[in-house]
């Protein structure tokens, strides 16, 4: 017998209890045992839950139970998250997480941990919820030298932006929408501010490179600055505005970014709506691939914790090889980063616009009173140059082909 103890029985943990009490007898055929919860920590009681005896306060009673050999850590937040998941790992106790937050921070710390101690630290369901892309990165694209990743990876932004671009609305209203639906936080500033995406996407470039690359150090822009208006140009342009995480290498230059950007209908990220999240991974090999599905939700994300914990019953007492040093990644200085910009001014700077900035492709979409256009390819710091000699963006838009 697999004996599961649960940290945190909210949306996801109480969704990795659904999942294995619904698909029990798969789960356990696939792990190689029977498999079935044993504890779940929670401060609160849970009177009346089908697993109301399975409930302790105290996480010493899961972390001294030799019994127990995989712990599900979907508590969310670094302490006492961190805490726990060290102590777990260092009794030999695997740990699958969804806690995008301290993989972030303290991934290769956990991971050369539960190396140390003949377990595992696993986290399929930190990036894209449901969506398999930390496996398909660690076991599955081994043979790639892997340059571009682009992906969706924030739900409640990419909700945000999709009914922006159907009704065209603006940007609080639709907000204030996706709150009553429950689709956003009533906090919603870790989404909208682009932190979490800014999270996943150092997960995966840490991947990638197979060295740290720090949230921290990632240009991180949100999309409270998107307006109606901009969605009316970019209707007219034939593209959509989504908030894009990317990571590129390139000659040895390394950046990550997350901000929103101006996609064309062709691109294969332009039909991911709502609340779905895809990632598009370029390989040297392979070339383009894509992962889609629900980047977020209590079944879908508590599905990918579960795997983990079949893959950690698969691989009882041995470390699945997972890539992540703790040397950090140095990367390129943003303002050496190159891309077209769409901008909006006003209509009377038309003739200044196309002195700053020279050949510019003019945007028609009849908004009174703005001039638009979009760049030619540029640094961000040429870019900002520019920008403050023309004196007055209303707004700007960094273009993905
Ligand atoms: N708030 C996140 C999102 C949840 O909207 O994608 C999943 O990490």
């Amino acid at each position: 017998m697999i004996n599961v103890a649960v940290l945190g029985y909210g949306t996801v943990g109480s969704g990795v209890v659904e999942v294995i009490g619904k698909n029990k007898e798969e789960i356990s055929k696939k792990a190689g045992e029977e498999l079935g919860i044993k504890y779940i920590l929670d401060l609160r009681e849970f009177p009346g839950d089908p697993y109301e005896d399975k409930v302790v306060h105290d996480v010493d009673v899961i972390l001294t139970d030799p019994d127990v050999s995989i712990i599900c850590e979907t508590m969310g937040g670094i302490e006492p998250a961190y805490t726990f998941s060290k102590r777990a790992l260092m009794s030999g106790k695997s740990v699958c997480t969804s806690n995008k937050e301290l993989v972030a921070s303290h991934g290769p710390e956990l991971i050369r941990l539960a190396k140390e101690n003949n377990c595992n630290y696993l986290f399929e369901a930190s990036v894209g919820g449901g969506i398999p892309i930390i496996r398909p990165m660690n076991y599955s694209l081994t043979a790639e030298k892997i340059d571009a990743i682009t992906g969706i990876l924030n739900g409640t932004t990419n909700y945000i932006l999709s009914k922006m671009a159907a009704e065209g609305a603006d940007f609080e209203d639709v907000l204030k929408e996706a709150q009553e639906k429950g689709y956003a936080e009533r906090n919603p500033e870790a989404d909208v501010e682009g932190y979490d995406a800014c999270r996943k996407i150092a997960i995966l470039s840490s991947l990638m490179t197979g060295k740290n690359v720090r949230y921290e150090d990632i240009y991180t822009e949100g999309i409270t600055k998107i307006t109606a208006t901009d969605f009316v140009y970019a209707k007219a342009m034939g593209r959509s505005i989504k908030l894009l995480a990317l990571s590129r290498e390139n000659g040895g230059d390394f950046y990550a970014m997350v901000a929103p950007f101006m996609i064309p209908v062709s691109h294969p990220l332009y039909s991911v709506n709502d609340v779905f999240n895809a990632v598009f991974v370029h390989g040297n090999m392979l070339g383009d691939s894509m992962y889609y599905g629900r980047g977020a939700g209590k079944l879908p994300t508590a599905s990918a914790v579960v795997s983990d914990v079949v893959d950690c019953a698969r691989h009882a007492g041995k470390t699945i090889m997972c890539f992540w040093d703790t040397e950090n990644v140095k990367l390129t200085d943003v303002a050496q980063v190159k891309h077209k910009f769409f901008v909006r001014t006003k209509a009377e700077l038309e003739k200044k616009a196309l002195e700053v900035f020279g050949s510019v492709g003019v945007i028609e979409a009849d908004v009174a009173g703005e001039f638009a256009f979009v760049t030619d390819e540029m640094t961000e710091k040429e870019f900002a140059g520019k920008a403050e000699e023309l004196g007055c963006v209303l707004n700007r838009i960094r273009i993905e082909s």
